[in-house]
């Protein structure tokens, strides 16, 4: 559905859905618009938060509160901050992924990225293991110090997979809006004491500082945790899977200084947010088309990103698309240099021994929203 996308380009109507967007640069122009676009009325994913969480949040996503939030917090997802995170979170844990690999062992990176995703943003949002175990009534350092961060990631998925069916109506049946308050009821039970004592370089912290309300911080805290965990771990199993499945594994292998285009090459192609709604809140002109007010609007990201072509370690930059898979304007992916961070991380630890690695197992993962695998079982070449 999203190659055939590609015949909205630039923009096309289809009756009772509204209107697609296939263009780099209509995009931006809506990105970039909110005097005729939003991200709170039906349509949009505001929309649909505000009725999972409250309408409160609507000042955070687009009031004056989005504005102030995303200035105090800037630091917090700049990369020193997360290049800094993603060494002291989960340096060991791709340390030993390198060590696992080296000794001839198959690797599951469809798991380890779960977990990887779920420790790295947890401790951006302020909450330590202990905090996820205890949401999900687990001794913590259990047996398996991993296993919280395992359904943690399957409780989130269930409350991603909620906006399925979203195509036409942002609106939610009570039974979805009942499953999608108590799932995000659970994740926030351990966000009254980790708001109390959080470090101040966390994101829980800084609402603390800011004098953030308790339920706005947890609001944040289960936004943050939606909007970073399904899509980084799809971004980093299906790098993995298109740095097999093209062959150009071997030309990072060869020319390694090109890591950051790999990653740049990998966002592109595998673009998560595949797909991302605004609603028209006042009528006005696109690409010599009139959309009026109360209607939608869909921005096909992957289909947009995917049209430059195949997965290529050695293309450089593209001005156009630029980074559309992490959206743009004032709602561009606030977890940009994060999952940059964590990618490259996860990259080096891959290629660390010099030598070519083949797929022994693969699954996909079946019924979600944000596609990915359930298994990728990989291990080094020969
Ligand atoms: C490969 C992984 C990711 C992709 C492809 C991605 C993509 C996006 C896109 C397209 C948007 C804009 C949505 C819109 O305009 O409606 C967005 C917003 C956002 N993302 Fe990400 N994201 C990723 C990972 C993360 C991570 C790891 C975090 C943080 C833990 C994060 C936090 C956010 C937040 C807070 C926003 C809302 C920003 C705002 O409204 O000002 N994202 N992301």
């Amino acid at each position: 559905m999203l190659l055939a996308g590609r015949a909205a380009r630039p923009i096309r109507k289809i009756p009772k859905l509204g209107w697609f967007v296939a263009d780099p640069l209509v995009a931006r122009q809506i990105y970039n618009d909110s005097a005729h676009f939003s991200i709170v009325s039906e349509g949009a994913a505001g929309h649909w938060w505000a009725q999972v969480v409250g309408e409160w949040v609507e000042d955070l996503f687009e009031g004056p509160g989005h504005t102030e939030l995303r200035t105090r917090v800037r630091d917090l997802f700049a990369a020193k901050h997360t290049d800094d995170l993603v060494h002291r979170v989960i340096g060991d844990a791709l340390q030993q992924l390198t060590v696992d690999l080296d000794a001839g062992r198959t690797v599951d990176i469809a798991e380890r990225a779960r977990v990887l995703v779920g420790r790295s943003v947890s401790d951006l949002v302020g909450m330590t293991p202990a905090d996820i175990a205890a949401v999900f009534e687990l001794a913590d350092h259990g047996d398996d110090p991993d296993e919280p961060f395992r359904i943690l990631f399957d409780h989130v998925e269930e409350l991603v997979n909620l906006a399925m069916g979203t195509m036409a109506s942002t609106t939610l049946d009570p039974v979805a809006v009942a499953r999608a308050r108590t799932l995000a009821g659970k994740l926030a039970i351990s966000v009254p004491a980790a708001y109390e004592r959080a470090d101040a370089n966390t994101t829980l912290g800084r609402c603390r500082e800011l004098g953030l309300p308790l339920q706005h911080a947890s609001g944040l805290a289960i936004l943050m945790a939606v909007a970073g965990t399904d899509t980084l771990a799809s971004a980093m199993t299906r790098m993995v899977a298109l740095l097999h499945d093209s062959g150009e594994q071997h030309a990072l292998l060869a020319a390694p200084e090109r890591l950051p285009d790999a990653v740049r090459e990998a966002l592109r192609v595998t673009s998560p947010a595949y797909l991302v709604g605004r609603s028209v809140t006042a009528d006005v002109e696109v690409a010599g088309r009139q959309l009026r007010a109360g209607e939608h609007v869909k921005i096909l990201t992957w289909s947009i990103t995917n049209a430059v072509g195949d997965f290529r370690v050695h293309r450089d930059y593209v001005a156009q698309t630029r980074q559309l898979w992490f959206g743009g304007g004032r709602h561009l992916c606030l977890g940009a240099q994060l999952v940059h961070s964590e990618l490259t991380g996860l990259l080096d630890a891959l290629t660390a021994a010099g030598r070519p690695f083949e797929v022994v197992e693969r699954r996909y993962r079946r019924k979600v929203f944000i596609p990915t695998y359930e298994t990728l079982r990989i291990r080094l070449a020969g």
